[in-house]
């Protein structure tokens, strides 16, 4: 009995530390301290953007040195590694974003935050445009503010191919806003589907769910639809669910092509096994309303009805990114994007830095890079700020004629932060997860690469995506999400 009370002890006493640091780590997150005022002697730093590149960025940045300015159409960053996980419910959406001022408030200097779209970047006269894009819109809608340095982190748009019934029929899985809107038609399609004598061949067409490009954001969407299916739908809708049917579409040979070719062949037998139709060597060449059109390997031309359509084909440059391009026709060749030198500095753009899907550099448009790239730059501004103060304070000293000893060690200093090292991407593997509990993980180990397939590689997929969402609140909310799902299911009720 002794014993019994000496763990009953041992277990309250973790509880009650646990809590309290618990606790403790949550307020620091939701009462800020003071910030410095905003400083006209200091320069202005423009971020345009709050996806990977720009928050890693600032997250990482000291802003003594700068009045530091960010400008978003977005006023959050978005977790997008776990979006398809929204799409079916198994997550909600506000766990896996984190609001922009609940990283700016805890700057050492005040960040100012204005959700705009950037709608023009002068790289000539240095200056950004911007206008508020909601729907609701006060006196000053659109403004144009100098900067001395601007970091250009606006990503990219989803790739259509200029195929029109794309944006007008399909749906993208790129923003929040993507993934709520799948949800709710994949549920519109059930529900119609369901209703009393509608004729079998229009069931058919309802329950289709047809994915398009069998990249790693493809290939997630099936899988989390397949769960759904399994999990959920069989128990609510025994009438229809058994008819869903789900088919990814690829231009390619294989899907994934940028993983390793066992773990292509591990996705797509357990595709197979969970009746995901894979459409190989098969590319999709225009869209209806009711059905794509598809040529095959044979190029044949068919349709394929479809109830819901997900089009992941890849990234293309946003507008206001091609007319930047525009305006440096000899430096920047790239269509692809900005070309930045080793340093992320924007080519024939004095002062402009540009970083993740916006750029045209030799790695894949993956968050991965773009926040290396953000802490990278901090790390850069970092030293520019160093080098600022450090400047001021040889100033002082050389006007107070002061101690040579003092004056050669702050030359010193200076010459040691001004070395600048350039940016190296150290790539810490590929993940997805493809269903059935089941995740796929490219990691580089020892100069070599570990594949692994199942539900280890899950657990791996849960832990690593758990240790880098943004804050305590996001992992707790996304873990309460994931226990709530096993607990109760997903609810299949739309909004
Ligand atoms: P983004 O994160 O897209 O941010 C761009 C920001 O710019 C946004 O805040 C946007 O609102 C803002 N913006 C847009 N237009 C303007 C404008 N005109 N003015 C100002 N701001 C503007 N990568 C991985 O490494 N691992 C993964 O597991 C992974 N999973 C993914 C899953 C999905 C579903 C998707 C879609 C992508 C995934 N990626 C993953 C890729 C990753 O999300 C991108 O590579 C990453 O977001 C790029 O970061 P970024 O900062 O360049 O752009
Ligand atoms: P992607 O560019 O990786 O894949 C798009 C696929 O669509 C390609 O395989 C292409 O062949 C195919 N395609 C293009 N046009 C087609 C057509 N008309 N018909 C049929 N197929 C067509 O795009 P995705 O998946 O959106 O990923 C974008 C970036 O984000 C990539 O760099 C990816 O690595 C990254 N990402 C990473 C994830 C992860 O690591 N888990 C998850 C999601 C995205």
């Amino acid at each position: 009995r002794r014993r019994v009370r000496a763990f009953a002890r041992t277990v309250l006493v973790v509880i009650l530390v646990g809590g309290g640091a618990f606790y403790y780590v949550t307020q620091q997150d939701v009462h800020p301290g003071d910030q410095l005022p905003s400083d006209p002697s200091k320069p202005t730093l423009v971020v345009l953007g709050s996806g990977w590149g720009a928050t890693s960025f600032l997250k990482n940045l000291d802003t003594e040195e700068f009045n530091v300015v960010v400008v978003s159409p977005r006023n959050y960053f978005l977790f997008s590694p776990l979006l398809p996980s929204v799409t079916v419910g198994t997550l909600e959406p506000r766990s896996i974003i984190q609001p922009t001022r609940f990283i700016t408030r805890h700057k050492k200097r005040k960040v100012s935050v204005y959700e705009a779209e950037a709608r023009e970047v002068d790289p000539i006269k240095k200056t950004v445009t911007f206008r508020d894009q909601t729907d609701i819109r006060g006196e000053a809608g659109s403004v144009t503010i100098p900067y001395d340095y601007l970091v250009y982190a606006v990503g990219c748009e989803n790739q259509t191919f200029g195929i029109e019934g794309v944006t007008k029929y399909g749906c993208f899985l790129k923003e929040l806003s993507d993934a709520d809107k799948i949800r709710t038609r994949l549920m519109d399609c059930i529900e119609t589907a369901a209703f009393k004598d509608q004729p079998d061949e229009e069931v058919d067409r309802l329950m289709h769910m047809v994915v398009v490009g069998g990249g790693p954001t493809g290939v997630e969407y099936a899988g989390e639809l397949h769960d759904f299916l399994i999990d959920d739908l069989r128990k609510w809708y025994p009438e229809v669910a058994d008819r869903l049917r789900i088919t990814l579409i690829e231009a390619l040979p294989n899907v994934l092509p940028a993983f390793s070719k066992q773990l292509i062949q591990y996705t797509e037998s357990q595709f197979k096994e969970n009746r995901i139709d894979v459409l190989t060597r098969t590319m999709v060449k225009d869209v209806k309303e009711r059905s794509v059109v598809v040529q095959d390997a044979n190029k044949e031309i068919r349709e394929i009805p479809y109830g819901l359509l997900v089009w992941a084909t890849g990234n293309t440059s946003r507008q206001i990114t091609k007319n930047l391009l525009a305006k440096l026709p000899e430096t920047q060749t790239q269509k692809r994007g900005i070309v930045v030198d080793d340093y992320l500095s924007m080519l024939g753009a004095e002062g402009v830095y540009a970083i993740g899907d916006c750029t045209a550099t030799q790695y894949a448009p993956t968050a991965q890079v773009a926040s290396q790239q953000g802490a990278f730059l901090a790390q850069m501004f970092g030293k520019l700020g160093q080098k600022a103060k450090l400047q001021r304070q040889l100033a002082d000293l050389r006007a107070s004629s002061s101690d040579p000893v003092e004056l050669e060690a702050v030359v010193k200093k200076l010459n040691r932060v001004a070395k600048l090292t350039p940016f190296h991407y150290s790539h810490q593997g590929s993940l997805a997860y493809i269903g059935s509990e089941k995740a796929i993980a490219d990691l580089p180990f020892f100069n070599g690469n570990v594949a692994s397939g199942g539900g280890a590689a899950m657990l791996f997929w849960r832990s690593a995506y758990i240790s880098t969402l943004y804050s305590v609140r996001n992992r707790t909310l996304v873990m309460t999400d994931w226990l709530k799902v096993k607990l109760f299911g997903r609810d299949v009720s739309r909004e």
